[in-house]
């Protein structure tokens, strides 16, 4: 990507994801009406990783949102946890995922103490992408503590791809990559999906930023990103 590529003028360490739960803007004036990646069913990637046998043991849903995700590993039979920084969230998402067993929790990601050696999988399920840089380090460090050796990393990571979301919530490959490493984990596999979101929510986003967003028939935009599947080292 050529250095003039989109770029979003967004401090993504100040965002405070409470209010988009409370019904505010995210971003005012671009991301409007509603949560953006609220599509009330599990992510296709989040599938694409179970089809791919990529779930084991204890599941970690780190940045669960809503828990759309989390719900369907649960219906799948796995046990889960699902945390998010957004105490909203979590109290939104126990409603919603009302008679599934799934621990929830609000915490940190950058911290995650109190849950060393505990997860056999993670789903990072587009919270990579939406932390600043210090913070993704702090993040990958954290998962690391609360995985156990040899744990799997499923992520979705916006790609930083002509026609996919601007910086700073897509990072450049070799910049993604050597953050992932730099965290104790080893890419596996690293293949392009997409990434759904609500397409009322996105519409000036995706215009004044011309991402190539695939809208469909169910008011559902689709976006280029990657599919990262990594070994705890
Ligand atoms: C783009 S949303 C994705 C939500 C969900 N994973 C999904 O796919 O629908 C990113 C989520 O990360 C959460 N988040 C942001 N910073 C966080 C942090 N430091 N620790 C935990 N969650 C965080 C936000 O509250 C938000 O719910």
């Amino acid at each position: 990507m050529s250095e003039n590529a989109p770029q979003v003028d967004v401090d993504l360490g100040s965002v405070d994801f409470n209010i988009v739960y409370e019904g505010g803007e995210l971003v005012p004036g671009l991301i409007t009406e509603g949560v953006p990646w609220d599509i009330k069913e599990a992510q296709p990637g989040t599938i694409e990783f179970q089809r791919r046998g990529r779930y084991r043991g204890v599941v970690l849903d780190a940045g669960c949102g809503l828990a759309d995700n989390a719900a369907y590993l649960a219906q799948q039979g796995y046990k889960v946890a699902a945390f998010d920084a957004s105490s909203t969230a979590i109290k939104l998402a126990k409603e919603r995922h009302k008679g599934l067993d799934i621990e929830f929790f609000v915490g940190n990601a950058t911290k995650l103490t109190g849950y060393e050696n505990r997860f056999d999988t993670v789903l990072d399920s587009a919270l990579y992408h939406v932390l600043d840089a210090d913070d993704r380090a702090l993040y990958l460090e954290a998962l690391h503590r609360a995985t156990k050796p040899g744990a799997w990393l499923n992520m979705l990571v916006f790609a930083h791809v002509p026609g996919g979301m601007p910086a700073p919530m897509s990072v450049p490959d070799d910049v993604l990559k050597k953050s992932i490493a730099d965290g104790g984990w080893k890419i596996t596999d690293m293949t392009m999906g997409s990434f759904s979101g609500v397409k009322s929510s996105m519409a000036v986003f995706v215009e004044k930023f011309g991402v190539d967003a695939n809208p469909d028939d169910r008011n559902q935009i689709h976006v280029p990103t990657w599919l990262i599947e990594a070994e705890r080292v």
